[in-house]
């Protein structure tokens, strides 16, 4: 598991700003933050992505340099990863992308587990492809699972690297017991638990709400 904030760095202000109550309710400043973060976690991602040396022509003769084999294709969980998924995809030029619409249905009484509904997807074929699921928020693991669960339905992905700015133990522990695919899971920083009502503490709220106002 990658953990962006183990290490000092300019990322960690941006994650301050996210959970900062006297910051995080500017929405565009959030959404800037969201983005930055998807940026940087796009840039370590790449790392561990397969590479290979190719010759290019530059302007004084030809220039041999290590450039990705393929690009990965992104997958957006939405609607709070829009900003988010914005950062990935500043990075990943080239790369398909592919939504998914799901949301925790609201009926459940406190303290009942959160149920995940799924009611849109329009994703490429991802037959042997590295994918970025990325949802800023990594809290039950059961959206991104079920998510994944969905996908399958476009083929079977090499690799899947799951992408979030904040994540709660729980999460992880979901998916490390139910993910077979060879995965990896990278965040911004792990918390330390989900409340009652599955948010993630101290995390940072509804980052939907946050980036977008409260939805009816
Ligand atoms: N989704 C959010 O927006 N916040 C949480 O803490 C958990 C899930």
């Amino acid at each position: 598991m990658f953990i962006l904030n183990q290490k000092n760095s300019i990322a960690n202000h941006f994650l301050a700003e996210l959970r900062d109550v006297t910051v995080q309710n500017d929405r565009m400043r959030f959404r800037k933050n969201l983005e930055r973060i998807g940026e940087i976690l796009a840039y370590e991602v790449s790392k561990s992505l397969p590479f290979s040396k190719r010759k290019i022509e530059g302007p004084f003769g030809e220039i041999s340099t290590a450039l990705m084999q393929e690009q990965p294709v992104i997958i957006s969980v939405l609607r709070a990863a829009v900003p988010f998924y914005q950062g990935i995809i500043n990075f990943f030029d080239h790369a398909d992308s592919g939504f998914i619409g799901a949301y925790r249905e609201e009926v459940q009484e406190k303290g009942e587990p959160v149920t995940i509904s799924l009611n849109y997807m329009a994703a490429p074929d991802i037959t042997d492809k590295t994918i970025i699921l990325v949802d800023p928020m990594l809290a039950t693991g059961k959206s991104f699972m079920k998510s994944i669960q969905h996908l399958l339905a476009n083929g079977t992905p090499r690799r899947i690297e799951i992408v979030s700015a904040i994540a709660a133990p729980e999460g992880v522990a979901h998916i490390a017991e139910n993910l077979a695919i060879p995965h990896r899971i990278w965040t911004g920083a792990l918390d330390e638990k989900l409340n009652s009502n599955s948010y993630i503490i101290p995390g940072l709220g509804d980052a939907g709400d946050l980036a977008f106002g409260p939805k009816i």
